[in-house]
């Protein structure tokens, strides 16, 4: 005999089921409903913040909804990290964010999230080369130069960077490490602010990311010393790699992957998988990362699996570096 089940009992069925996949109330085949807010963990006009921006708009377009871009600072990026981790799981707060994700754990002994458990990957976007950049006055005309002047005046010069946990943070910490000397560190909620500052001669140099740095460069509004990457940067070809320059050690690629609450619907993931494949096959996103002196990942890439493998070993890599160097988030 055919058990009727009352209409409000299977709505409830229904609800529950959906609930317990973590979907929350939303429908993933119907999947998005809604604007998407994609969270960047630094200020705004920052590296961070131009990629987000970049894949935006035509990520909006192939999902047919709006994306919003909210800057959540502080903590190095940790805030928004805890943000999006504590998320509805429904696909509408998306989480971007770089190497910094693989070097939280090192640096925050009490970080409010795991990212390997408390996230899903949806792909890797961009790996940004590193500059390391100066006020326009400052004294040292090459690495070498700025490598002596650290040494001699190591209590008196000032380094900027987006807090610890920080692509910049990290790149400063390497430098302080090859010299061999602890620099007075300036903080700022991003590389956007601290350029600013860098410009207005108001700290002495820093790491930034080519996608903050290549303009400023190329305007002669900041002087530059090497990439940290092991090949040159084409839209940057005055710059030395900081092997060419003398300071092997100090290399480092910043990363950036999307990020979704770990119980978000597989069906919603691998939409926003695709969405961000269309984004970086977009010609205008490959010819603004040209000319910001980075390129999309290769499609092979922009797949969870690939990202989660990333984050992985970016983990395992960074985590006893930071840990021999003491410093920590708080
Ligand atoms: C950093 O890690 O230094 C950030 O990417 C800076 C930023 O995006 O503002």
């Amino acid at each position: 005999m055919r058990r009727h089940i009352p209409l409000t009992s299977l709505a409830c069925l229904t609800m529950l089921t959906l609930a317990a996949c973590g979907g929350g109330d939303a429908d993933p085949a119907a999947y998005p409903e809604d604007d998407i807010t994609m969270v960047v963990p630094f200020s705004a006009g920052g590296p961070t913040d131009t990629v987000a921006r970049l894949i935006a708009e035509p990520m909006a377009e192939e999902l047919g909804a709006d994306i919003v871009v909210q800057n959540v600072e502080g903590a190095g990026g940790t805030i928004a990290g805890g943000q999006v981790a504590d998320a509805d799981a429904d696909g509408y707060e998306v989480l971007i964010h770089h190497i910094g994700m693989s070097t939280a754990p090192g640096l925050y002994p009490d970080l409010a999230y795991d990212p390997l458990e408390d996230f899903k990957t949806v792909g890797l976007v961009t790996d940004v080369p590193m500059t390391i950049v100066a006020r326009p006055d400052f004294e040292p005309e090459t690495l070498e130069d700025l490598v002596s002047y650290v040494e001699e005046n190591a209590d008196t010069v000032t380094l900027a960077n987006a807090g610890v946990g920080a692509a910049s943070q990290l790149c400063g910490l390497l430098i302080e490490q090859a010299v061999g000397v602890d620099l007075t560190e300036v903080p700022y909620d991003g590389t956007g602010p601290a350029m600013t500052d860098l410009m207005g001669g108001q700290v002495d140099f820093m790491c930034d990311q080519t996608t903050n740095t290549a303009s400023q460069l190329q305007a002669g509004k900041i002087k530059g010393y090497a990439v940290t990457t092991p090949e040159p940067v084409e839209a940057l070809p005055d710059l030395p790699t900081t092997a060419e320059a003398g300071l092997p050690d100090v290399q480092v690629g910043v990363w950036h992957g999307l990020y979704v609450p770990a119980d978000t619907p597989d069906e919603i993931v691998e939409k926003l998988t695709a969405a961000l494949e269309v984004a970086l096959e977009d010609q205008n996103v490959v010819d603004q990362m040209a000319t910001l002196g980075t390129t999309p990942v290769p499609a092979e890439d922009v797949t969870p699996e690939a990202h989660t493998a990333k984050l992985e070993e970016q983990i395992d890599l960074w985590t006893p570096i930071i840990e021999e160097s003491g410093v920590t988030g708080g």
